[in-house]
């Protein structure tokens, strides 16, 4: 599936001559570095507010001391685990269920739960709307932690009915300030953050990577925010070749944004924590809105409605009610999609096992809200 092995070989032993003759020509980076060392148990760090240099963002916090999960493997490339939001995750103009992200700073919709890639190469056309798979890029380009350095950090926040969480209070203000709508509020957010990530292959590559992604909805409608760490933007751009990095999302149903970025020079490409955005006066943080449109949220209509109920304790097997959703549905081992003639994709069926004694079904809508 991946095996784009071949492409390197020429590339790698350019970049070798290279090193061996310039040992000493380093990024061009001279300010300190406010990066942890390497090792994959550089817990909490950042958070350290960088103000005082420049009007950065500064990257939520994260690691072990923020409650976040690592997840890394030490092989060249690799995908997290699917995330399941609740309600689902509105992008383009479908309703996606599961996302899960890679080593090359990708955050990946799959079609179905079996294309799970990490796509190595960067799109050399940038995004174009005519992309087949459904992908928000915060820094796609080959990333390899397989020598044991760097790692990569997430936490999930299902905020459906209000709960409380800092993390979430400030994208939300994020959120909100650029938008100049005051009335967003997540109801899921996923924040992951790639921690001194080295560039393939990371044997002979210089500089490291870090930056965060935030993805955050309110059901209706979606965000994303892409923080780099002041100065920790540090790959040698001598080093890149072929397919520059990509930075932008596409939806794979049409809808796309290209990062202001792409059309500048290389060196300013791969130096995204130094780019001021003018309008919002912030630097370092790229923001971009998912959804096409704004639509119903039924899903999480009925998820807080079911939350509303007192809860019966004679609700079982008989009383089954539906679930909210297709997705949620099809998890639910009480309940199975029924065949009877032909259902088309706009009419989902779910019934519970006892439905042939007059049990419960439930039908789904195209977006797989319950209707
Ligand atoms: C720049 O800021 C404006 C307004 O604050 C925002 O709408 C836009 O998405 C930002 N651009 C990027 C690339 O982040």
């Amino acid at each position: 599936m991946k095996g784009t092995r071949w492409r390197r070989v020429p590339w790698v032993s350019l970049s070798c001559l290279s090193l061996c003759l310039l040992p000493h020509v380093v990024t061009g980076h001279t300010t300190p570095l406010p990066v942890t060392s390497a090792s994959s148990a550089s817990t909490v760090s950042s958070g350290s507010p960088l103000k005082t240099e420049t009007s950065g963002a500064s990257l939520l916090p994260y690691g072990a001391g923020a409650g976040d999960l690592e997840f890394v493997r030490r092989a060249v490339d690799f995908a997290s685990p699917l995330f399941r939001p609740a309600a689902g995750f509105p992008l383009g103009s479908s309703l996606r269920d599961a996302l899960y992200f890679t080593d090359n700073g990708q955050i990946i919709f799959p079609e179905s739960d079996y294309q799970i890639f990490s796509y190595p190469n960067p799109l050399p056309t940038g995004f174009t709307g005519w992309d087949p798979v459904a992908l928000v890029a915060p820094f796609w380009d080959d990333a390899d932690f397989s020598t044991g350095q760097g790692t990569i950090f997430y936490q999930e926040y299902e905020t459906l009915y209000g709960e409380h969480s800092l993390p979430v209070l400030q994208a939300e203000s994020w959120i909100r300030k650029i938008t100049n709508n005051g009335g967003f509020k997540a109801r899921w957010t996923l924040k992951v953050t790639w921690v001194n990530a080295h560039a393939y292959p990371a044997q002979w590559t210089l500089g490291s990577n870090t930056y965060q992604a935030i993805l955050s909805t309110d059901g209706s409608r979606s965000y994303a925010l892409f923080l780099y760490q002041s100065g920790g933007m540090q790959w040698d751009v001598a080093q890149r070749s072929g397919n520059l990095v990509l930075m932008g999302f596409s939806s794979g149903d049409g809808y796309f944004e290209n990062s202001p970025l792409m059309s500048q020079p290389v060196w300013e490409k791969y130096r995204p924590d130094r780019f001021l955005n003018s309008s919002s006066g912030l630097r370092g943080l790229q923001f971009y809105r998912l959804h096409r449109e704004e639509r119903p949220n039924y899903r999480l209509k009925c998820l807080q409605w079911l939350k509303s109920q007192p809860r019966w304790p004679s609700w079982g097997w008989n009383q089954a009610s539906c679930p909210c959703s297709w997705q949620q549905g099809r998890w639910d081992l009480r309940f199975q999609p029924v065949s009877i003639g032909l259902w088309g994709l706009s009419s989902r069926q779910l019934c519970s096992f006892t439905s042939w004694r007059g049990g419960v079904c439930c039908s789904y809508g195209p977006w797989g809200e319950f209707s």
